[in-house]
């Protein structure tokens, strides 16, 4: 089934609200909802106190409505008392200012009172709801590292000690990795070493890294202390924390072996018409976390959030096909935030399910519409099949990339981005995979910028290629390892001779600059980044045909016995990048889509369901080729943010 509904924050209303709650909920079709998230000076008014009744009272109205429970731990905003009584707890940001209280996740991640407290709370609630009849799944705190995801306090900085003591051992180890020796920052003991705060100029990379490194698992082991809590007490419940798709502090691949059940949180701007591939972007991302297992939507929004500069309602239909969006890669709930709009504190103006403005309002309509569909819905699959394409992505490297000092400014996601981009159009499935992934089962694998990276994923890479694997790799891959150091030999590593190719020089390009290419693949103008490369072994697909590197290669492309290793040096337009991807897609055998649609029609497939999706506010008409299916009709319209769901077993439209 697909879970309907959202974060419920019954705490902010008078219980005489709560009825209607239950009744509204019942005549949309919610069928679970998160409790709790906030409630931690609800649930815990001064430290040890605890006052859940109100709590029991709402989990009983929601179970003898049927209506399942995601019980929160309560722990995502320490209240004030907490603070107040222990005030080292307030996170110092790298300028060296203190936090107050009053807003919400104002918590230095490694402070040892904060995880206690926190910990003791979710010990204390799965101890008195681990056997409620409502309790479908646990929801560990909420968005960790949110709004603080780095610390830079002394509690910080002597964990941060702690945790270079357990990577390096000696200090010696540490100065070798970091490369000391540069600037006079060779340390005598672990003592000398703080976080790295605000400084006169450039920070050590190997520092920076560790400490993005090290902010992540401060925020793991904070998870961590409360699901052990928990699992202690209720061992046979999923449990799970809601991540944010492509969020740049925490490395998901480190976390999603921990969690039973991924969930994701999402809030495309409906004002940018590139949200519809931003988001497939992350729904991929979750199921390519969960390693293909279906993942929950735990939160989007009705219509508008409140936290952009301009909150964009979205226009009737919208929030309908991008949840149909979620279903279709991957997701067996949809569920929003919130329940009831809000009329108090900072989010009054972040709209909800069930709307200031009440039921007779286009907003309602529509969910209660998606909640009888969702009701309806026939069962997708939970073997969701693996994509034959794969794109690598990479923490280590996002958080590499964009440190200063480097030769040019770089967006990691605008990079990947612009690869998943082309595909996304096509409708050609992508997984997401990292250097540790294994990856004999892709037929093509797409490496953009992966800048930080250890010897033994460059032979992986290297390995991939060489045993019949399609590999595409561009610009700034296999610059440094995993500690942001070069070495006097070249770029590449073991990628060099798989490639074909020798990197001579960098040659960064400005905002504005354009560099022209052409060749066999294609031709067209590449941006932000060129370099003079030397083809060895590698056959010139294109060649920069203007200005400083004419006549230098830009895309290259070297046969191995079942595939190719290809190699992109610049950012090509979309008409090239196009041409390439095609030519790639064919060295490795993947078929394009079953689905003729034009540009803002997306198309995924789920099992045996094939999702079709119209993203454009004008009616489209999608067609089928016709040596796929059978049965089922050729040509389709699609209102405007219409979706149909097509069944291959059924042979033609079911759904909706
Ligand atoms: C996050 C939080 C929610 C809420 C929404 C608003 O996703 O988890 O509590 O603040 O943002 O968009």
């Amino acid at each position: 089934m697909i879970w309907f509904g959202g974060d419920y924050n019954p705490e902010q209303w008078d219980e005489s609200v709560w009825d209607e709650d239950i009744r509204l909920m019942i005549e949309a079709n919610v069928s679970m909802v998160t409790v709790g998230v906030f409630s931690w000076s609800m649930l815990e008014p001064s430290e040890g106190n605890y006052t859940f009744e109100w709590l029991d009272r709402i989990l009983d109205k929601l179970h003898a409505a049927g209506i399942r429970v995601d019980l929160a731990t309560a722990t995502a905003s320490p209240p004030p008392w907490l603070t107040h009584n222990y005030p080292e707890v307030l996170p110092v940001t790298e300028q060296g200012v203190r936090l107050q209280t009053g807003s919400r996740q104002q918590y230095c991640p490694s402070s040892p009172i904060f995880r206690r407290l926190a910990t003791q709370l979710a010990s204390e609630i799965a101890q008195r709801y681990a056997s409620h009849p409502a309790l479908e799944m646990w929801h560990i705190n909420n968005e960790y590292g949110c709004h603080l995801s780095h610390c830079y306090c002394d509690i910080s900085a002597a964990a941060f000690r702690e945790w270079l003591t357990n990577k390096y051992t000696t200090v010696d180890h540490l100065n070798e990795a970091w490369g000391t020796a540069f600037w006079s920052q060779r340390y005598g003991s672990f003592d000398e070493i703080h976080t790295p705060s605000a400084a006169p100029y450039f920070k050590n990379p190997g520092q920076v890294l560790d400490f993005d490194r090290f902010s992540s698992d401060e925020l793991l082991e904070c998870f961590r202390s409360e699901s052990r809590a928990v699992r202690a007490i209720s061992p046979d419940v999923p449990l799970t924390t809601n991540f944010m798709g492509f969020f740049k502090p925490v490395d998901y691949w480190k976390w999603a072996a921990e969690v039973d059940v991924i969930s994701d949180d999402s809030y495309p701007d409906p004002a940018d018409p590139d949200s519809p591939m931003i988001a497939a972007m992350s729904r991929d991302l979750m199921r390519s976390l969960g390693s293909g297992k279906p993942w929950i939507l735990m939160e989007q929004a009705a219509s508008a959030v409140n936290w952009r500069d301009v909150n964009a309602a979205k226009p009737e239909g919208m929030m309908r096909a991008w949840s149909y969006q979620a279903i279709a890669r991957g997701a067996n709930g949809v569920l929003f935030f919130q329940w009831r709009q809000s009329v108090r504190g900072g989010e009054r103006f972040h709209s909800a399910m069930l709307p200031h403005t009440g039921t007779d309002t286009a907003s309602w309509r529509s969910i209660t519409q998606l909640g009888r569909e969702l009701a309806e819905m026939p069962a997708s699959s939970d073997r969701i099949s693996r994509s034959a394409t794969a794109i690598m992505f990479d923490w280590d490297t996002w958080w590499s990339i964009e440190q200063p000092g480097l030769p040019t400014k770089l967006s990691y996601l605008e990079l990947v981005r612009g690869w998943y981009r082309p595909l996304y159009d096509a409708g050609v499935s992508v997984d997401f995979v990292n250097p540790d992934s294994d990856l004999t089962a892709y037929k093509v694998v797409i490496v953009p910028s992966l800048f930080a990276v250890s010897t033994s994923s460059i032979e992986k890479l290297a390995a991939y290629a060489e045993s019949g694997g399609t590999l595409l790799v561009t610009f700034q891959t296999a610059i440094t390892d995993e500690s942001g150091q070069l070495t006097s030999s070249g770029y590449l590593g073991a990628l060099a001779g798989t490639l074909g190719i020798r990197i001579d020089e960098f040659f960064p390009q400005s905002q504005t600059q354009e560099v022209l290419l052409d060749g066999t693949v294609g031709g067209g103008v590449g941006t932000m980044w060129a370099e003079r490369l030397i083809a060895q072994d590698a056959e010139v697909m294109a060649q920069f045909s203007a200005g400083q590197l004419q006549g230098y290669p830009a895309v290259t492309r070297r046969s191995w016995e079942g595939g190719a290793s290809w190699y992109v040096a610049t950012v090509p337009d979309n008409h090239l990048r196009k041409a390439i991807l095609q030519a790639v897609l064919t060295d490795g055998n993947v078929e394009g889509s079953r689905v003729a649609a034009p540009a803002g029609v997306e198309t995924v497939v789920r099992g045996q369901q094939l999702f079709v999706i119209n993203h454009t506010d004008q009616q489209q008409e999608f067609h089928l080729h016709p040596d796929t299916e059978g049965a089922v009709p050729q040509e389709h319209a699609l209102e405007a943010y219409g979706v149909a769901v097509l069944r291959e077993d059924k042979g033609g439209p079911e759904f909706p």
